[in-house]
């Protein structure tokens, strides 16, 4: 690793640096994170638990389908959106929320996978939101697609015609993912087939009982749809994630951190628990 020096360097060694200000109000709870001229600015919200993490997400979406209800939403899996989807299912039941009019992309998927397989994000999505609200347009990238590259064409032109992502949620891997975008030298803009590192594939095993296959590659939307994104919701959780969220805040633009690409886009906001922010 080694700074920016001249534009022929390989993009292995590029990092650049941004000086981070914090400050704190007399909220406790906020950050605004910025450098010192202003390119970027983040907002950082420390809740004290994960299920407040879970219902200030709730809040932001809520605001959302009340500002605009027709939405254009974009969705993540794994624990992490768990406590979200319970509180947004929650709030749905009890008539606090209207997901009606709102459609929704999924940022990514295992393939090849079958979509009916227990272990597919369409799965997941199913049991943990969809079969409990009222959206009826969601899309996931399809895992069982026979060509992998047609079906990544395919998913592009389905956001595009729905206008772009207005709220993209997202959680963060141990290795700094997001979606399934792993670290790497360069990032495709739209929908790619992706082979996951050994840490994706470590992390996300507990899911796979013993000797069932766990895919090796994904499909995932690229850096483009995430930026491309009007609003970015960043959730991360639990002591596990304390050493990424550091090195995220660290203020540095690394290529191997897929996240840091957040800190350049105008409107994200970061909710960590205490755990994951080092507390
Ligand atoms: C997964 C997903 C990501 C998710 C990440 C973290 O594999 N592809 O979208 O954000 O890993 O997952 P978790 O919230 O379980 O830590």
């Amino acid at each position: 690793m080694g700074y920016i020096q001249n534009a022929n360097m390989k993009y292995s060694n590029f990092y650049f640096v941004l000086k981070l200000n914090l400050w704190y109000t007399e909220d406790c709870g906020f950050d605004y994170i910025t450098n010192e001229s202003g390119y970027f600015t983040v907002k950082k919200i420390v809740c004290d638990s994960y299920e407040d993490v879970c219902s200030y997400a709730a809040d932001i979406y809520a605001a959302q389908l009340k500002d605009k209800p027709d939405s254009v939403l974009g969705l993540a899996t794994g624990s992490t959106p768990v406590g979200l989807y319970k509180e947004l299912s929650r709030r749905y039941s009890k008539g606090e929320i209207d997901f009606s009019k709102a459609e929704s992309f999924n940022l990514d998927e295992y393939y090849p996978i079958d979509p009916k397989h227990p272990q597919s994000y369409d799965y997941f999505m199913r049991e943990n939101l969809f079969d409990k609200i009222n959206m009826s347009k969601f899309q996931i990238p399809n895992g069982g697609a026979p060509d992998p590259i047609a079906e990544c064409t395919r998913y592009d032109s389905e956001i595009d015609k729905a206008g772009g992502i207005d709220l993209m949620l997202l959680g963060i891997g141990l290795n700094g993912h997001i979606g399934f975008n792993e670290p790497a030298v360069s990032y495709p803009a739209g929908t790619y087939l992706v082979n996951l590192t050994e840490s994706s594939i470590e992390a996300n095993s507990r899911f796979f009982g013993p000797g069932e296959h766990q895919p090796v590659t994904a499909l995932t939307m690229g850096i483009g749809h995430i930026f491309k994104s009007r609003k970015v919701l960043l959730l991360i959780s639990g002591a596990a994630k304390a050493d990424i969220t550091k090195k995220l805040f660290e203020g540095k633009i690394h290529t191997d951190i897929p996240a840091c690409f957040l800190l350049l886009h105008p409107n994200v906001t970061v909710i960590v628990d205490k755990a994951a922010n080092g507390e």
